[in-house]
């Protein structure tokens, strides 16, 4: 099972798709009634939806897999007794097949879905994203929804912080993460670029278009990743990142006493500058919503 896409629901969806288009670096992916699709060059039919909504808001955080790990998925947050939407047999977007919704212990909308159809890989190109890397949230109880992705979702922790926790569902060190906050909200979006280079050339792209990093670049402590963090004319916190560490059963779990940064650094190089209060403003300004599905009220029952 891997991340393959997020839903964001915006007022502006024409210019949030601009943005993302150029200077961000994805590719229109076809629209579908009040819903937008774009892609990068990996092999996902689409790794972001822009649906045109009177705020904004996230709409889900999408995993993909084989009939067989999204079915056994399905009977493990049955059994959990998380609420969770209703098996639908075919959702209405681009290469999907059957799946589920399911929020975590915040409202974070999750929904993973059979990789009905995997779309041919475009040639990466320098500074263009591949794929949605990973995804953060906000979380007012970070070891409580820790839990829930391990216990009810299968996921493995890899690293935890003072602050944060990372988990993986498959060999990319972190594909969900939570960090420690007053309100539950999405902190950040990260799409993987083909190497460092790119990473460089894609704050290059957006310097051109008038914006500064918030954080970064650099390069973090868990995951090894390189990093450079924007806020969206839209409001959401976006990262470029590559070079993300891949790790299997054989990884040791990492705790805070792993992770301590020596004083005024935040990454390993020494150089990324972080503008705390933009990056702050960023979380508050993107809540969870509830899924299509949830929205109608009667698809959602408790196991
Ligand atoms: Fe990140």
């Amino acid at each position: 099972m891997r991340l393959r896409s997020v839903e964001l629901e915006l007022p502006d969806r024409a210019a949030a798709v601009e943005f993302l288009k150029d200077p961000w670096g994805l590719m229109e992916a076809g629209t579908r009634g009040a819903t937008t699709y774009l892609r990068g060059t990996g092999d996902h039919p689409y790794i972001v939806a822009v649906t045109e909504a009177p705020g904004a808001a996230m709409a889900a955080a999408t995993f993909s897999g084989s009939p067989a790990e999204i079915e056994a998925l399905y009977a493990r947050a049955k059994a959990s007794g998380l609420p969770h939407g209703e098996w639908t047999g075919e959702f209405d977007e681009p290469g999907s097949g059957a799946g589920f919704s399911v929020p975590g212990p915040e409202g974070e909308p999750f929904r993973f879905v059979v990789e009905a159809e995997r779309v041919a890989a475009l040639p990466a190109e320098s500074g263009r994203p591949l794929q949605v890397s990973h995804v953060v949230f906000n979380s007012r109880d970070r070891e409580a929804a820790t839990r829930t992705l391990v216990d009810a979702l299968g996921f493995k922790v890899s690293d935890r912080t003072r602050i944060m926790s990372f988990l993986r569902c498959d060999d990319t060190h972190h594909a969900v993460a939570y960090a420690d906050a007053k309100n539950a909200s999405l902190n950040h979006i990260a799409f993987e670029m083909p190497d460092l280079d790119s990473v460089m050339r894609g704050i290059g792209r957006l310097r051109d278009a008038g914006m500064e990093p918030a954080w970064g670049p650099g390069r973090h402590g868990p995951g090894n990743n390189v990093f450079a963090y924007f806020i969206a004319p839209f409001g959401a916190c976006i990262e470029y990142t590559a070079e993300v560490q891949r790790v299997d059963d054989s990884y040791r779990t990492g705790g805070p006493e792993d992770w301590k940064w020596p004083p005024n650094r935040t990454d390993h190089w020494g150089i990324a500058k972080r503008d705390d209060a933009k990056l702050a403003a960023s979380g508050a300004a993107f809540p969870f919503r509830a899924s299509r599905e949830r929205r109608t009220g009667s698809r959602l029952k408790r196991a």
